[in-house]
């Protein structure tokens, strides 16, 4: 027992708890997940977002974000091979440090995970209701935006999430393999872009460098401008492969394929973005793509391609599900751990004897996310997303290095390089990204913990007046 409430014990296997998941999933599907959870609406749509705040030093904007996520990447190999269950950073925290911190990260995940979700729904909306009017079937505005944006409601997002919510009741392996289709399809789109763009890269276009500097600071219309704000926003663009650690329970082989998974899709993820930032910068002005709700598209058109712009904007529309699909995969497993905890009600612990899925609360989930996703602005959402991530990455940079100081000699199937310094990376730089972030996310973030912690003590009490038989 620590000051922080009772710690999990690592030996906590779950392998004959009567609500166990079905090791369906070897490292392709594994990196798939996470490829298929890191490209999405950063890259397509927060790169314009981020040049707008940065000029062309969003470049190192990527880099900083990326390195930050490369050193939480590290750590979540570390643990998730070390501590083979389901829950990601929540369990992690469960184990090296207490109950308490453990439920600030899990409800911080349960923030980002659906968060991330409607938001990428409501991006997907917009490519989805733009290329059926690209096609001559536009959709009524009323029905496809929330009231922010001069609607009533955005249905197709809450369509797309119902979608994706039901390949997961249909089955984890059946979800992953076609998830594993529209990653390629998504990574061919990328590349197609590089393809184009590369060829009329101008260095002239990286001048000036860092227009609003590099340091965050607030700007006379209350923006946060510079490098460093803009990296705590391009963050967005990074993080997903910390779903895959979710599914350490359902790895067939969890030391090496978790490993593979979780390290390689980040590696590959911070090439295929660092050539898609600068080949972009590189072939038309900043200022001409900063701020477009497709500014992929758009560098492509403006290079003359109008087809390959159309083929960009289909694939969007066809791929951007799988990041949802990661997200919400990922949100129902972190339930599923608090609830066989028993920091949530057990009922939302039980799974499909047949499909191996929590049902109750994969559908609970669903309604959830699609309520958000009908109403809620985007970019708002997405800064929330930002803050609940950070704060669940800050938390595993601490967990690896408690447990190397506590448990040395424990069996660590895969070690993190230079561990103090990539936890020091870690930590620093997430709590670094959270303070540049825009301050009412930063409210928000606190009162979604103030609210959380009401919830703990609440059902602390519940479990304390119902002991386990
Ligand atoms: N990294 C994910 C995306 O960019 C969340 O959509």
């Amino acid at each position: 027992m620590s000051i922080w409430g009772p710690r999990k014990a690592i030996e906590a296997s779950h392998e004959h708890h009567p609500h166990k998941l079905h090791r369906t999933l070897g490292w392709p599907h594994l990196v798939a997940l996470g490829v298929g959870a890191i490209v999405g609406t950063g890259i397509l749509t927060l790169t314009g977002v981020g040049a707008a705040l940065a000029g062309p030093g969003v470049i190192l904007s990527f880099l900083i974000a990326g390195l930050v996520c490369a050193a939480a990447a590290l750590a979540y190999a570390e643990l998730a091979t070390m501590i083979p269950q389901s829950g990601s950073a929540y369990t992690y925290s469960y184990v090296a440090i207490g109950e308490t911190i453990a439920w600030i990260v899990g409800w911080s995940l349960i923030l980002e995970y659906s968060v991330v979700c409607s938001t990428v729904a409501v991006g997907w909306s917009g490519y989805f209701a733009g290329f059926m009017e690209a096609n001559g079937m536009a959709l009524p505005r009323a029905l496809t935006a929330g009231p922010h944006a001069g609607g009533i409601v955005n249905l197709p997002a809450v369509g797309i999430i119902a979608a994706v919510a039901g390949l997961l009741l249909v089955g984890t392996r059946e979800s992953a393999v076609l998830n594993t289709i529209l990653v390629a399809l998504k990574i061919a789109a990328l590349a197609m872009f590089v393809a184009i763009a590369l060829p009329a890269f101008d260095q002239d276009n990286f001048q000036p460098f860092m227009p609003h500097g590099f340091f965050s600071h607030v700007d006379e219309d209350g923006t946060k401008r510079g490098v460093l704000a803009a990296a705590s926003i391009i963050f967005f663009a990074f993080y997903g492969f910390d779903a895959v650690s979710t599914a350490a329970e359902e790895a067939r082989n969890p030391e090496k394929d978790m490993t593979i998974g979780i390290v390689g899709s980040m590696l590959a993820c911070v090439v295929i973005y660092m050539a898609v930032a600068a080949s972009a910068i590189g072939a038309v002005p900043v200022a001409q793509f900063a701020n477009s709700a497709e500014p992929l598209a758009l560098v492509l058109r403006a290079l003359g391609s109008d087809m390959a712009a159309k083929v960009f904007g289909a694939v969007a529309v066809i791929a951007l599900p799988t990041v949802i699909l990661a997200f919400l995969y990922g949100q129902t497993r972190i339930f599923f751990v608090m609830a066989r905890d028993r920091l949530l009600p057990e009922r939302l612990g039980r799974v499909n004897p047949k499909s191996g899925v929590p049902t109750a609360v994969t559908i609970g989930t669903a309604i959830v996310v699609s309520a958000l996703a009908a109403f809620l602005p985007l970019a708002e959402i997405a800064a929330l997303a930002n803050a609940g991530t950070l704060c669940a990455f800050v938390a595993v940079g601490i967990s690896m290095l408690v447990l190397r100081r506590r448990e040395p000699g424990r069996p660590r199937p895969f070690r993190t390089p230079l561990a103090p310094l990539v936890g020091l990376i870690c930590i620093v730089g997430c709590i670094g990204l959270f303070i540049t972030l825009p301050a009412e996310t930063q409210v928000r973030f606190l009162i979604w913990n103030v609210i959380g912690l009401l919830c703990f003590f609440g059902f602390r009490r519940l479990r304390r007046s119902s002991p386990v038989a």
